[in-house]
């Protein structure tokens, strides 16, 4: 009855250009090991969960992506999104499917763009997460020791323990501000949401029916459609009406058997490119390269990810981001970072 949803629709705006539209990050690979972020993902969710019980949800333009990246996926495995409407809607259809083809199915939903290092661990406490949901009307996130007041995650406020290294929890708020961020990590008592949530699919669709009725009220029409041949065309057809919310806001928020289980895996969002340079191998000048041939006077603490077959020559650079991909060289100070999704859209308006 385990099945495993991969979200795997997003941009990675903050990786532009070297993720654009046309294949964002989930779909790079950073490490030079021949896998992608998505690859990675299948490849650590394989020990607990049955191949063929892992679906992939991503938008319609990424079909192609998907298939090559993961060819042992069958098309019935990979839904298809015809417009970008965030996690909630993503991860609604996913638990209607799921639930057609099983009534006691319970799920892991997980992104398709994190880095985890250390995978027997994960197995781990996947497995104890399983095993807890499976027991439950409980929807359970993973949760991350905090090390500093990161506006981009959601904040869990850990209440009670509860069963083995789960505790309930008190509070959930989806990217703080910076002020309420730090009040947060200063006070010991709250965790960071790692975006990998557990719950039977009864669950989850009590608690969407419970905070988000609307959008159920969508997917409602369809059920005699799910799991049906008929299924795609609803869903062409009924998709874009849904509203935009992730699922952290819609659900997470609000609902009052959220649950925790602390976990320490080695995870790391990989959400901008400091992150991405921290946990990347560094030359001798410290300097990072993304599949491309650098040659670096006097720099240090610099990554150049350029596409294409070009060579970078730099003099006298410190703590850059170059990106090349495409039309598109960015250079932008790595202190800078949380700017480019800002250069996104004024590029946008621009064009
Ligand atoms: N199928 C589909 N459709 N997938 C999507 C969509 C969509 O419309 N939008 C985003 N995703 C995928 C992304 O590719 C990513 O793998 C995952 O869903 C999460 O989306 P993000 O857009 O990256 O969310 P976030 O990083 O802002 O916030 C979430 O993750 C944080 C941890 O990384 C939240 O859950 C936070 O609470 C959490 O701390
Ligand atoms: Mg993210």
């Amino acid at each position: 009855h385990r099945y495993c949803v991969i979200m795997c629709g997003g941009i990675g705006s903050r990786f532009w250009p070297y993720s654009r539209t046309e294949c964002p990050k989930q779909f790079i690979d950073f490490f030079g090991t021949g896998r992608s972020l998505l690859q990675m993902s299948y490849d650590r969710i394989l020990p607990v969960v049955p191949k063929e019980n892992i679906i992939v949800v991503t938008n319609d333009m990424y079909a192609p992506l998907v298939k090559e990246q993961l060819p042992e996926l069958t098309d019935s495995q990979i839904l298809l999104e015809p417009a970008r409407r965030n996690t909630a809607p993503c991860i609604a259809w996913a638990a209607c499917h799921i639930q057609a083809l099983d009534p006691k199915a319970s799920m892991i939903v997980t992104p398709s763009d994190h880095l985890i290092t250390r995978e027997s661990e994960f197995v781990k406490s996947i497995e104890a997460g399983f095993n807890f949901v499976e027991n439950h009307d409980a929807l359970l996130t993973l949760g991350i020791k905090p090390t500093r007041p990161e506006t981009g995650y959601g904040y869990i406020q850990i209440g009670q323990p509860f069963e083995g290294d789960i505790l309930k929890v008190k509070t959930f708020t989806e990217k703080p501000d910076i002020d309420l961020a730090k009040v947060f990590v200063d006070s010991g008592e709250f965790f960071w949401n790692s975006g990998i949530f557990l719950w039977s699919a009864e669950a989850i669709l009590k608690a969407l029916h419970s905070y988000a009725a609307d959008l159920m009220s969508t997917f409602d029409k369809g059920a005699a459609d799910f799991g049906t041949p008929a299924e795609s065309e609803f869903i062409r057809r009924e998709f874009p009406g849904c509203v935009n919310i992730s699922i952290d806001y819609a659900v997470m928020e609000q609902a009052s058997n959220v649950y925790v289980e602390c976990v320490d895996f080695g995870w790391n969002d990989l959400g901008t490119w400091s992150a991405l340079y921290d946990n990347s191998p560094k030359n001798r000048e410290a300097n990072v390269t993304q599949n491309c041939r650098v040659l670096a006077y006097n720099s240090t603490g610099n990554i150049f990810a350029v596409r294409g077959d070009k060579l970078v020559v730099v003099n006298g650079l410190k703590d850059y981001i170059v990106a090349d991909a495409g039309d598109v060289l960015l250079v932008c100070p790595k202190a800078d970072e949380q700017t480019i999704k800002q250069y996104v859209n004024d590029v946008k308006l621009a064009y």
